[in-house]
């Protein structure tokens, strides 16, 4: 059943809500004396001071509360639901189904029948729905990266950057999708001839994060689609509206019933994950997420030895060399540090600074950060959101903490922002020592640990001193460094005086515990088998 009344999102009692917020004079303190100068601001938590603009979606059939299995929009057997909450209120959003093992077995089933019909599409069959599909994200764009900023909390115009990430996906697999080239292999037997042809791998289960809400799916289920898979996707408790409007609009597209189908779940997430993990019927399984889980899933998907894409966590390093370009270098640390208020596996986690430079980079980023606008994403002059949940902003407090007790000081932030929602100061911490947490852990929050270093060599020690290799940041105007050092990262993506990697068309993952396969560019190769034919009797 579809929401037939509106969403309580829209209801007065949240409206009443938001504007009982307004008189919180919730603060924004920002003080402390260090090494590079005090910041001290006060500013109101923007959009929860003021009137919410409460207009929502143009198509509100694109707010779905059901899973979809083979072509039907259904409850959980159970009747069970999950509540949605969004980040920068705390009020529900709406509300999908619990559901369990049964529905992810039906699920499996619906795909494994869709797959002998989709498979022997052709590929310029499976291009055309997915231009389609593409050209329907375009049309949406405003309601479905308002749908991002609901459920995520980014601001408005990263909700829609987002979900133009995320169409850049669909569009390019569409492309690649008649690019599935085989080879002829010649043979040194005369009445031999080696053809070696391409063919989809099976039934994949893709499961994802709340970070990106669309992009995660689409990068993951474009190439699937496009190289004539077909799916079942879990998305994550946090944002499952994104990925039940997508797969509508991919229904409008034409994609056959059974091609996609999604299992929303929290509580049975364990078991649902087992099976999407476990069932012989399903040939490959795509993860973004943590590390831990990642290695959960792998040992589970390793039961019936399936083809495996992970994309696990990060702790990237920054390093910013006395012949940076410095303001290159703060624009690329305010960009990839606090992008989705620094919650993406590819953010800056650790920022190292020449000492020379040290000072003048670390004043230059504390002004930009204490001139951020945190808010609701709504608000249209927000530009950093919230966290997305309680657990988040411990973690953030934690190593907000433990620096300090190991002589960092704060320039910028350094709390919780106390009210509504699930906020944390945007904060850049300086003298931060090579043995705090946040340089051994990903923070997934909106820190800016600024730690000293004198040589290269050093810094290179620290920045492969980690057991993640996702993404590395630098920023140097000689050659010879930038060669040398873009070599020397232990990473799968190497920004060289930029903070601007992602792209649909670069190939996107990790090494070490960061993850297994490439997503974007040839990742359509992930989704399908190698087949080799001898063809003989000529
Ligand atoms: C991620 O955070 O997992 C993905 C980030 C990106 O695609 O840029």
């Amino acid at each position: 059943m579809r929401l037939s009344r509106p969403p309580p999102l829209f209801r007065a009692s949240l409206i009443r809500a938001s504007l009982s917020a307004r008189n919180q004079g919730v603060l924004v303190r920002m003080a402390s004396t260090s090494t590079v100068g005090t910041r001290v601001r006060a500013s109101e938590l923007n959009g929860l001071t003021s009137a919410i603009p409460q207009t929502g979606l143009k198509d509100s059939s694109l707010l779905i509360s059901q899973g979809y299995i083979n072509g039907k929009w259904v409850d959980a057997k159970s009747g069970a639901k999950i509540t949605v909450t969004n980040p920068a209120t705390s009020e529900e959003l709406g509300t999908v189904p619990e559901m369990g093992v049964e529905e992810t077995k039906e699920a499996i089933a619906a795909a494994a029948e869709a797959f002998k019909t989709w498979s022997k599409t052709t590929a310029k069959y499976r291009h055309d729905i997915l231009v389609k599909f593409y050209n329907l994200m375009k049309e949406h764009e405003e309601d479905l990266g308002r749908l991002i900023t609901l459920e995520n909390g980014k601001p408005l115009a990263e909700g829609k950057g987002e979900n133009t990430y995320s169409a850049s996906f669909i569009e390019w697999f569409a492309e690649e999708a008649v690019r599935t080239y085989g080879e002829h292999i010649p043979s040194p037997f005369p009445t031999v001839r080696n053809v070696v042809i391409k063919q989809p791998i099976g039934v994949v289960s893709i499961l994802t994060p709340w970070n990106f809400p669309s992009a995660m799916i689409t990068r993951k289920l474009g190439a699937a689609l496009a190289a004539g898979c077909t799916a079942v996707v879990k998305p994550p408790p946090e944002t499952p509206f994104s990925a039940l409007a997508l797969t509508e609009l991919a229904k409008r597209a034409g994609v056959p019933d059974g091609v996609i189908n999604v299992v929303t779940t929290q509580k049975n997430v364990n078991e649902v994950a087992k099976e999407m993990c476990e069932n012989v019927e399903v040939k490959k399984v795509s993860f973004t997420g943590s590390t831990p889980v990642a290695k959960q899933l792998y040992k589970m998907s390793a039961s019936t030895l399936k083809k495996v894409s992970i994309e696990a966590g990060g702790n990237a390093p920054f390093i910013v060399f006395d012949d940076a370009d410095i303001d290159a270098a703060v624009e690329g640390a305010v960009y990839v540090k606090f992008r989705g208020t620094g919650q993406t596996c590819v953010c800056a986690n650790r920022i190292y600074v020449q000492s020379s430079v040290y000072a003048e980079f670390a004043s230059r980023l504390a002004d930009k950060v204490a001139a951020f606008k945190v808010g609701n994403g709504l608000e249209q002059t927000t530009t950093h959101g919230p966290l997305i949940h309680e657990r988040a902003i411990g973690k953030v407090a934690n190593h907000v903490d433990d620096a300090v007790a190991k002589g960092a000081q704060v320039l910028v932030g350094g709390k919780r922002i106390e009210g509504l929602g699930t906020f944390y100061e945007p904060t850049v911490l300086s003298d931060v020592p090579p043995n705090a947490l946040v340089n051994d852990e990903e923070t997934f929050g909106p820190i800016a640990a600024i730690t000293k270093f004198e040589t290269e060599e050093e810094v290179i020690r620290y920045a492969n001193n980690t057991p993640f290799g996702l993404a590395g940041y630098f920023f140097s105007r000689d050659v010879g460094r930038v060669w040398r050092v873009a070599e020397a990262l232990e990473v799968g993506m190497v920004g060289a005086n930029t903070g601007l990697i992602s792209q649909a068309n670069i190939p996107f993952g990790g090494i070490k515990e960061s993850g297994l396969g490439r997503e974007g560019s040839h990742g359509i190769e992930e989704y399908m088998i190698t087949k080799f034919i001898a063809f003989g009797g000529l």
